[in-house]
Order: C-alpha cells, then structure tokens, then sequence
C-alpha cells in the first residue's frame, strides 16, 4: 500500500514517460514482497537534464522533507556530482543541500558548506554555494576563499513539467584526507526576501534532515 500511494503521487509530477515508468514500478511492486526495493527503484528510474539526460549511479531517498540525493562518485579525482531533488518547494521558497566536513560526524547545520537554489525576483532561479557559519548566516554567495572544499558545476532548476520539485545540481570536491563517508545536510524554507532566503522553520523534519552518506556506496 505505502508503495503504491508513493507512486501515484510521484505520477502526478511527470510526463508520459515518467508515468510508463511508475506503472513499471506498480506493476513490479505488486508481484513482489511490499518491502522489497520500492524505494531504490523510484529514485535510480529518475534523470535529469542536468547530466546530459543520463542518471546517476547511485541514489538515496532522504529520511526527511521527501527529498532524494542522486550522485556518482569518481574515485581517481575524489568528486562526487549530485542532483538534490526538493519536492514542496513553494514557487517563493528555497533549498539547499550540503556537507559537514567537521571532524567526529553528527554535525549539523553550523560548519556545513551549502549551495542554495531560489527563484530571484528577477524570475531567474538561482544557486550558489553558502557557508553555514551560525544558526543565523547570512546566506550570501561564498567567495571561493571562503570555500573549505571546491564546489564546481552550480546550477538549479524546476522539475519540467510545471511541478514545485526544485533540482540542485553540485560537483563536489571532498576534503583530502576524510575518506568518502561524510554528514550531509538538506533544508527547504518557504520564505525569500530581498532574494536571501529566510530561515526554515526550527522544528520536526527541518531540524532533522541530516544524516551521513558514503559515496563509494
Ligand atoms: C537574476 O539575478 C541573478 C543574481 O544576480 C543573476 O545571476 C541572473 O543572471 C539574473 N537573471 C536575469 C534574467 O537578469
């Protein structure tokens, strides 16, 4: 049951092909044990424009806020490439995802280092890498200085077809020396004025979207 009212919510959102998919997925699911695998197969059917039409090699559907990591790790340059799929991002809100690179895990919002995705007022969206440095950071464009690891290939979009799904594209260079295993971080907020966005709300799923990733996985 909890598959098939996932996938009937997922049709809603898509084109012609994506719903041939879901009713792939149902029909699947339905000759299969109610746990087996409906999760990995809704986020691995997705692609995206963003990585010339191709998936990523590896996906994960976050624990909070519907969200979804897709990705593809490079061993021989330690980059990892993600698409952050946001569903419920209002037409006025935002999203970010990033990493904590603290040492000892369990991090945070504090010490993360973000890229944010909006629509600016200019009706552009919009996204840049931030640093999270408090509980209240400015939310402003980093200077590459500021970086404490490269952040490359920037770029945001809405979902085609209208929908309110946001897509956050980043090429991820990890810290040296920290393996592949690392905290990352994911919010929505439904508020941006004077193109910054506004805090979250600083209860239930906003101040538990965290969790920790092993990219070589
Ligand atoms: C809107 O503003 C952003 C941030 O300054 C800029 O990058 C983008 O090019 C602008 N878009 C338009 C259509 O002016």
């Amino acid at each position: 049951m909890a598959a098939a009212a996932a996938t009937v919510r997922r049709a809603t959102a898509g084109s012609s092909t994506l719903a041939i998919v879901v009713l792939a997925v149902v029909v699947a699911s339905s000759s299969l044990p109610p746990s087996s695998g409906a999760s990995s197969s809704q986020c691995s059917s997705h692609t995206f424009s963003g990585n010339g039409g191709q998936p990523y090699a590896s996906c994960v559907d976050l624990p909070r806020l519907g969200a979804t990591l897709h990705y593809t790790y490079a061993a021989a340059t330690r980059t990892v490439s993600v698409a952050f799929r946001a569903p419920g991002t209002s037409s006025g809100g935002w999203t970010a995802w990033g990493l904590n690179p603290s040492a000892g895990g369990g991090g945070g919002m504090v010490g993360t280092q973000a890229v944010v995705a909006f629509r600016h007022s200019n009706g552009s969206v919009v996204a840049y890498p931030t640093v999270l440095d408090s509980y209240a950071p400015s939310m402003a464009p980093a200077a590459p200085g500021d970086l404490a690891f490269p952040v490359s290939g920037v770029a945001a979009e809405r979902a085609a077809g209208g929908e309110s799904e946001m897509v956050v594209y980043a090429t991820v260079a990890l810290p040296a020396g920290k393996g592949t295993k690392f905290t990352h971080v994911w919010q929505q907020g439904s508020a941006v004025v004077d193109d910054v966005p506004a805090a979250h709300p600083t209860t239930g799923d906003n101040v538990l979207s965290t969790a920790t990733i092993d990219f070589s996985e």
